[in-house]
């Protein structure tokens, strides 16, 4: 059976990780880094996908050979730190298609509030994969992910860099059937809800917008 979460351990996505951590890297570095990772990731998110065969010919002689089967899959971006992880993959698995959720916080309900939602059609025949950098309280993944169910999506995973326990905790109630993959579990949330240790704002850090 398919985790709940994995956390990719692999060397060379927490080398990177901790690059991106620390304070001093600059707005470049960070979103080259980002890139970098969003590969990695893509990597281990897309590692059930189903594959079926093809009849091929190598200059040698014909052979039965794997092709991803049935539609095209979806990258969902979880607006705006989202984006940054859709570019990299979006390398990886350039006929993918796009969708955009956007969402902001009711300042009085704390209550996600959708701002913007596009998402390719057929959703429910594709494997889906929402993106959004940081797994914080939850409120906006699960907000997007409900979203992404009414629209008819069944196959969902969730792509994240870092992951806070609430986060996961919150998910893993409302979703259950939908598999994290992220590249590290941090200690908590802080008051502000940002993800502590972690690595700050993404969106400004990607952005160089503070
Ligand atoms: N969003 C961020 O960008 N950083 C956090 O730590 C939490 C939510």
């Amino acid at each position: 059976m398919t985790q709940h979460l994995t956390v990719v351990d692999h060397p060379l996505v927490q080398h990177k990780l901790t690059l991106m951590r620390k304070k001093e890297t600059s707005t470049a570095e960070f979103r080259q880094l980002l890139r970098e990772v969003s590969q990695l990731l893509a990597y281990e998110v897309t590692r059930d996908l189903p594959l079926t065969s093809q009849l091929i010919e190598t200059p040698m002689q014909e052979m039965d050979a794997p092709v991803l089967a049935g539609h095209k899959l979806a990258l969902v971006s979880i607006l705006r730190a989202g984006n940054g992880l859709l570019d990299g993959m979006l390398e990886l698995i350039p006929s993918a298609r796009v969708g955009f959720v956007g969402l902001y916080r009711d300042e009085e309900t704390l209550e996600p509030v959708q701002y913007y939602f596009k998402v390719p059609p057929q959703l429910g025949k594709r494997p889906v994969i929402a993106v959004d950098p940081m797994l914080a309280t939850g409120n906006s993944s699960v907000a997007a992910i409900d979203l992404l169910k009414q629209a008819g999506a069944t196959n969902i995973h969730f792509l994240c860099l870092l992951a806070s326990p609430e986060g996961v905790a919150r998910m893993k109630e409302a979703h259950p059937d939908v598999p994290i993959v992220t590249a590290a579990l941090d200690d908590c949330l802080n008051e502000q809800g940002y993800i502590v240790p972690g690595l700050g704002d993404a969106g400004d850090r990607m952005f160089g917008t503070k």
